[in-house]
């Protein structure tokens, strides 16, 4: 066992000073209680501490044991979880409470592996569960905790790849001692003073041994790849009218982008400049296709899109094309917003 590091007790000293008083935390020389420690950190997952706070409250109110919980009907629960979002995480917070109940006699497990092998929680939260709710020396890592990691090392590997180094760091810094109260300390840290813009440098516990306050450079940490520019896809939109006065849309497949959902058809999407030869050769029937003007334009998540629209007038359709639909009844279909914004186009231009 190495010698420990002057973190902790610099760490612990301020927390002692500074601790934020949440529900769901025991007060100093209190016994944590595993299930408050387990039902909070389900609900911090991806929610505020703010808005976790009254939650948290009426279910501890309503169900103060892992029994009561797990006793409650599952529609209760959804319901009292309504406004935390993520529906996955309550159904498998009532899986864990009955696992609980049925495979420990109703006593949480105190080491990050058996907790792990509980429906909903994963490394980061075992690791809390383990250091807050027993105790124990487990190295807890989130955003924020890196964050103040890569700063207190300057750590010039960028995320994600830094991921492992950190923990590294992160179990060479947590003491034997009062580990639960180090893992909250970091937490507190990182949600007030080292913050991700303009750390309150001046004032932290960690000032005089942290890499990054001495240069004076820490809101450059943690450092991140830049993000790699997105390409522009192009293709071709199909604007068909029938005599009867519909138009074409149909149903994308399954499988892939906008999987399922109603669209007006159209090329497949490529990067480069658009061969509008190739892309018409793709159209759900032949016509006569005139090249509206402009381009629509969207932007997902790894890509940009730009769509030329062509647009045609047929006396007949074939019902098997797809769906022949009156314009001012296309809101019906739920079109996914570039077909919105496809639809606006030809209707403007058609
Ligand atoms: N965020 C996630 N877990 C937390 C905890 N136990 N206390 C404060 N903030 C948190």
């Amino acid at each position: 066992m190495t010698a420990p590091s002057p973190h902790a007790a610099l760490l612990l000293d301020w927390y002692d000073r500074h601790r934020r008083r949440l529900i769901w935390r025991a007060l100093p020389g209190e016994r944590a209680d595993p299930y408050r420690v387990w039902l909070s950190e389900i609900m911090l997952q991806q929610t505020t501490v703010v808005t976790v706070a009254s939650y948290f409250a009426e279910f501890v109110a309503r169900w103060p044991s892992v029994e009561d919980l797990a006793a409650a009907p599952l529609d209760d629960v959804l319901v009292a979880w309504a406004g935390l979002g993520y529906y996955a995480r309550a159904r498998n917070l009532h899986k864990a409470a009955k696992a609980v109940v049925e495979r420990f006699g109703g006593v949480f497990p105190s080491d990050e592996e058996t907790l792990r092998s509980l429906p909903g929680i994963g490394v980061y939260t075992a690791a809390a569960i383990a250091a807050i709710a027993f105790d124990r020396p487990a190295a807890v890592m989130d955003g924020n905790i890196e964050r103040v990691l890569s700063r207190l090392f300057r750590v010039a590997t960028p995320l994600p790849q830094a991921k492992p180094e950190l923990r590294v760091l992160a179990a060479q810094l947590t003491p034997e001692s009062r580990p639960g109260d180090y893992a909250q300390a970091m937490m507190d840290l990182g949600a007030s003073l080292c913050s991700p813009r303009k750390p309150a440098c001046a004032i932290c516990p960690f000032r005089a041994v942290c890499a990054a306050a001495k240069v004076g450079d820490a809101e450059t940490y943690p450092v991140k790849k830049p993000k790699a520019d997105k390409p522009t896809r192009r293709g071709v939109a199909f604007w068909v009218m029938r005599g009867d006065g519909s138009v074409l849309l149909r149903r994308r497949p399954e499988r892939g982008l906008l999987g399922g959902m109603v669209e007006v058809p159209g090329s497949v999407w490529v990067e480069g400049v658009l061969d509008l030869a190739h892309a018409r050769a793709q159209a759900p029937l032949v016509a006569p296709w005139r090249v509206l003007d402009g381009i629509v334009r969207h932007t997902f998540t790894h890509f940009h899109l730009e769509l030329t629209v062509l647009a045609a007038t047929v006396r007949l359709g074939d019902a098997k094309l797809g769906i022949w639909t009156p314009p001012d009844r296309i809101g019906d279909y739920a079109l996914p917003t570039l077909f919105t914004k496809v639809v606006r186009h030809a209707l403007t231009r058609g």
